[in-house]
C-alpha cells in the first residue's frame, strides 16, 4: 500500500495557521489507501531563542528520513536578519540539493491583479536554488571603516547550470505552448552570462520542439507587467529568480496564492514545499492569513510524489474557491474548511 512520510515545519507567525489548513486539505484529498504519517518539527524563532540553534546535524538526519517537507514560514523580527534565512532555509536548500526552485504563476479567474484588463498569465519560473550569489562566497576587508571592501561572488558551475536548464526544458516540453525563456544579464555579467547562454543553447538542441527566447532581467520586469502572456517557462539564476518571482506573484494574485517547491528531482533528499510569503508577524494569530498559497504548495508536493490527480483536484479547488470568493472576508480556517470540502468531492 502507498504511504507518505511527511515532515511538517509550521515555523513562525502565520506559518502555524496556514500549515494547519494545508494538512487539513492534504488529509481530505488523499485516497483511503494512502497512509499519511506526519512528524512536526519546531524550527524557527522560538527554538532559536530557547537553544540558540537553527538546524542541527541531528535535525538534518531526521528530516532526511522523510519523503517530503511542508514548510509554513520561518522568520521573526526578534531574530537578527539573516540568521534564520541562512541558518535554516538556505542551509536546507543547499544540504538537500534543492536545485530546482519551482514557482508557478497563474492568474486565476476572478482574482484581482494590479495589471490593466485581465491578462492571461500562466507561466512557471524555474529558479536555480543552490548557486549564484546565495552561496556565501565572498568577504569583507577593512570592515566597518570608510574603506570597507565587500565582495559577494556569484557561483555558477557548468554542472549546476546544466541540470537546472535541462529540467526547465523538460518542463517546457511538457506544456502546451512549449516555450522557454532564459532570463539573465549577459550584456553585463560576462562570465556567468556566457556560461548560462552557452549551456542553454547546447541543451536546446536536445529539445527541438521547444521554442526558446532570451531576455535581460531588467527587461523581463517590464514584460512581466506589460505583457506577461509572453512567458510560458522561465529559467534563471538564484537571485534573478528571487526577484522576478516576487513580481510575478504580485501581478498574478499576490503572495496569498503564490506557491513554491524547493525540489531535488533525483529524490536523493526530500524536497520542500512552501508558500512564497513570509511569517507576516503583523497579522499572526488573527486568522487573517490566506492559506491558499500553502494549499497550492501541497499540490506541488503531491505532484512531485506522483499524485497527479490529487494535485489537479487541489488546483481546481483553489481556483473554484477564488472565483466564488468575491469580496467575502473569511478566516484562515474557513478557507481551509471550504477547500477541504471541495477536494473531497
Ligand atoms: C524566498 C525568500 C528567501 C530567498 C530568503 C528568505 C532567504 O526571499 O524564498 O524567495 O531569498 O530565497
Ligand atoms: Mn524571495
Amino acid at each position: 500500500s502507498r504511504s507518505i512520510n511527511l515532515a511538517v515545519i509550521p515555523g513562525d507567525g502565520i506559518g502555524q495557521e496556514v500549515v494547519a489548513q494545508g494538512l487539513k486539505v492534504l488529509n481530505a484529498v488523499l485516497p483511503q489507501d494512502v497512509k499519511l504519517e506526519t512528524k512536526e518539527f519546531d524550527f524557527g524563532a522560538k527554538r532559536y531563542h530557547a537553544t540558540g540553534e537553527t538546524l542541527t546535524d541531528a535535525d538534518v538526519e531526521e528530516l532526511k528520513q522523510h519523503d517530503a517537507i511542508l514548510l509554513g514560514a520561518i522568520g521573526d523580527p526578534s531574530v537578527p536578519s539573516g540568521v534564520l534565512e541562512r541558518g535554516f532555509l538556505l542551509k536546507l536548500r543547499f544540504l538537500f540539493d534543492h536545485h530546482v526552485n519551482l514557482r508557478p504563476s497563474k492568474l486565476l479567474p476572478g482574482v484581482a491583479t494590479p495589471l490593466k484588463g485581465q491578462p492571461e498569465i500562466d507561466f512557471i519560473v524555474v529558479r536555480e536554488g543552490t548557486e549564484g550569489p546565495y552561496t556565501g562566497n565572498g568577504g569583507s576587508i577593512r570592515t566597518g571603516t570608510p574603506h570597507e571592501v565587500a565582495t559577494e561572488v556569484s557561483v555558477n558551475t557548468a554542472f549546476g547550470v546544466e541540470r537546472v536548464v535541462r529540467d526547465a526544458f523538460a518542463r517546457a516540453q511538457a506544456r502546451p505552448r512549449k516555450k522557454l525563456t532564459l532570463v539573465h544579464k549577459n550584456n553585463v555579467l560576462a562570465y556567468a552570462g556566457h556560461l548560462w547562454t552557452n549551456v542553454f543553447n547546447q541543451v536546446a538542441k536536445e529539445f527541438p520542439e521547444v521554442t526558446t527566447d532570451y531576455i535581460h532581467v531588467d527587461a523581463a520586469t517590464i514584460y512581466l507587467v506589460t505583457d506577461p502572456g509572453r512567458f510560458d517557462v522561465i529559467v534563471t539564476d538564484n537571485l534573478f529568480g528571487d526577484i522576478i518571482t516576487d513580481l510575478a506573484a504580485a501581478v498574478s494574485g499576490g503572495i496569498g496564492v503564490a506557491a513554491s517547491g524547493n525540489i531535488n528531482p533525483s529524490r536523493e533528499f526530500p524536497s520542500m514545499f512552501e508558500p512564497v510569503h513570509g511569517s507576516a508577524p503583523d497579522i499572526a494569530g488573527q486568522g487573517k492569513a490566506d492559506p491558499s498559497a500553502t494549499v497550492l504548495s501541497v499540490g506541488l508536493l503531491l505532484r512531485h510524489l506522483g499524485y497527479e490527480a490529487e494535485a489537479a483536484r487541489i488546483e481546481e479547488a483553489v481556483s473554484a474557491d477564488l472565483a466564488e470568493r468575491g469580496e467575502t472576508v473569511r478566516s484562515t480556517e474557513q478557507i481551509g474548511d471550504a477547500l477541504a470540502v471541495r477536494v473531497a468531492r
